[in-house]
């Protein structure tokens, strides 16, 4: 069982990976097996989705790979300083449409970043679960991104995660180190309403 630092004691009872989970930039120098991170995706499949229509895609690369190169590459620079140890980086992708149930052509699917979102919070809990450490990014560039993964028309880049074991902070430059601890949240009462919306 893990212990989880002041910032992350939660007000109401909840199973303790929630908490557990954080997202560090130090990573260790560990390479993961494709059959290891496929493993980690598989909880992501199993996500809800609108009219499961599964939106979501995965385009994964490992350290010392081309591919991982290419979209580190893509990184705004604050990123790609901690992103390239990572063990792999995930493109996370999301189709924008989808054919109804009945229907014969694609229409606008209003959830898919909804649904990609939630498969990336399944991949992230279970690949804590197994002792790897994942960080989300939103901070890339965006066409240069879906240039690296060959995206097609029609799907949208979500995020890039970095996977891998946690590392030693020292290998962090100065000013990540100080920003290598989990943080905290907001209080519940300040996100969730009852009846109405309050600000
Ligand atoms: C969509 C998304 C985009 C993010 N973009 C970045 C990023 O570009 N760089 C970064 O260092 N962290 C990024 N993060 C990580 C968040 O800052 C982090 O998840 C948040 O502070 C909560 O911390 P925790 O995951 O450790 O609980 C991103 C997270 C998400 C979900």
């Amino acid at each position: 069982m893990s212990i989880n630092p002041p910032s992350r004691i939660a007000d109401y009872p909840i199973e303790d990976f929630f908490t557990a989970r954080w997202s560090p930039r130090a990573f260790a120098m560990d390479t993961v097996s494709e059959q290891e991170l496929l493993g980690l995706l598989e909880a992501a499949r199993w996500a809800p989705s609108g009219l499961n229509a599964q939106p979501w895609r995965f385009v994964y690369s490992f350290r010392g790979e081309a591919a991982f190169d290419a979209i580190l590459a893509s990184l705004w620079e604050g990123n790609q300083v901690w992103a390239k140890n990572a063990s792999a980086l995930i493109a996370v992708v999301a189709k924008t449409t989808l054919i109804p149930p009945g229907a014969d052509k694609e229409v606008p699917n209003p959830s898919y970043s909804f649904d990609a979102g939630a498969a990336w919070g399944y991949f992230a809990v279970q690949a804590h679960l197994r002792g790897w450490s994942s960080h989300a990014m939103g901070g890339f560039d965006a066409a240069r991104a879906a240039e690296a993964i060959g995206m097609p028309d029609g799907y949208a880049m979500q995020a890039v995660v970095a996977i891998g074991k946690k590392g030693s902070v020292d290998a962090l430059p100065e000013v990540l180190r100080k920003r290598e601890v989990p943080s905290p949240r907001r209080q519940i009462t300040d996100s969730a309403f009852r009846g109405k919306f309050a600000v």
